[in-house]
């Protein structure tokens, strides 16, 4: 796929091995790839911040010299279009994600017919991780090795010391 520019949205509260197994297949199958952190007012307040995020997303994709982390307000076709990007990628774990996932793709196809959603499966070993779940877990302080990086769960770990969490 030649001079495809991809955007990667999501909440990334915070990033988990999921993602960055999803974003490792992304960085191969197209030319760019921006993975896009939503300021989302729907999700209430966030466990980290959008500063806090986008630091631990640069950080685990420096390797991939394709992929960019960016942050977004607003609607996603919208960003996507100020990007040039034509593809949205999205992944999905199991089939309970896919009624959310059918209604956001058709729902952005509907205002935007230029934006194209794509799916991708993670990873066997991450179909049942989340970032809620990990947030729980860190709350609940069990163990988070092999969910998350090791950065991000001492991030998370900080988190629960400082504050306490939600799940
Ligand atoms: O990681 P998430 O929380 O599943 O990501 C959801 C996200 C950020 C991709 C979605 O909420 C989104 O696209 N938000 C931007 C606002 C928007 O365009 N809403 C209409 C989508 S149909």
């Amino acid at each position: 796929m030649k001079g495809i520019v991809a955007i990667y949205p999501g909440s990334f509260d915070p990033v988990t091995n999921g993602h960055l197994d999803l974003i490792q297949r992304g960085s191969k199958l197209f030319d760019q790839l921006i993975v896009a952190i939503a300021r989302n007012p729907e999700k209430g307040t966030a466990l980290f911040d959008l500063e806090e995020r986008k630091e631990m997303l640069r950080a685990m994709t420096a390797e991939w010299r394709n992929v960019s982390v960016d942050t977004f307000e607003g609607l996603l076709v919208s960003y996507c279009v100020s990007k040039n990007a034509n593809v949205v990628l999205r992944g999905i774990r199991a089939v309970s994600d896919y009624e959310f996932e059918l209604q956001m793709a058709l729902m952005n196809r509907k205002i935007d017919s230029r934006v194209e959603t794509i799916f991708m499966l993670p990873a066997e070993k991450y179909s049942y991780l989340s970032s809620r779940i990990v947030r729980e877990i860190a709350h609940l302080g069990g163990p988070l090795t092999g969910f998350v990086p090791d950065m991000v769960e001492q991030k998370l770990r900080e988190k629960v010391k400082s504050n306490g969490i939600r799940g």
